[in-house]
């Protein structure tokens, strides 16, 4: 069973080593021509960046003394909107999606004996979590949103 447990997390390291080293190498003319193509945000990025000015928000009113009371629906659209990059879409980043949902949720949680202030910044880390798996340029502007 340990063997199993080993061997299946070098195949995951493996994976997303993979992927990491692939980048560089990929033919410069290819490479442009995505870019080029990015000048058009994808929906994933658009939402991305309405999470973050809705969560700046959400932050705001909490340093306010204000309870946030309205979980913003359209986070949902994270298990469909299209993605900048094809690949992005597998099970690790369905999974801390539904993560992220779900500590997201929490932050209006009314009944919860957990501080608001730790609630959301336990959302912010999982948003940073999931760029750690494969975007990390964004990460020290989510880091912004922190209670400190
Ligand atoms: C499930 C994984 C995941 C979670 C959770 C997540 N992100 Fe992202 N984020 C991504 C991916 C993938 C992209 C690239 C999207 C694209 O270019 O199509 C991205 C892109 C971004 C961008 C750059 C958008 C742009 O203009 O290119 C920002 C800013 C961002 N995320 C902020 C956040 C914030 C704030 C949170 C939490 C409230 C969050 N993200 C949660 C995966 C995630």
């Amino acid at each position: 069973m340990k063997q199993l447990i080993a061997i299946c997390c070098f195949l995951v390291v493996l994976f997303s080593c993979q992927n990491k080293v692939e980048e560089p190498v990929e033919p410069t003319e290819e490479k442009e021509a995505f870019v080029y193509d990015m000048y058009e945000p994808s929906e994933m990025a658009n939402l991305m960046n309405q999470m973050y000015a809705d969560n700046l928000k959400i932050k705001q009113d909490i340093l306010a003394g204000k309870t946030p009371t309205e979980f913003p629906m359209d986070f949902m659209k994270i298990h469909t909107a299209e993605m900048t990059d094809l690949k992005g879409r597998n099970e690790v980043f369905e999974s801390f999606s539904n993560v992220f949902l779900n500590a997201e949720r929490e932050i209006f949680n009314e009944d919860s004996e957990v501080p608001v202030e730790e609630r959301f910044n336990n959302a912010v880390n999982v948003c940073i979590s999931c760029h750690q798996t494969e975007c990390t340029g964004p990460i020290p502007r989510i880091k912004k949103l922190l209670i400190k």
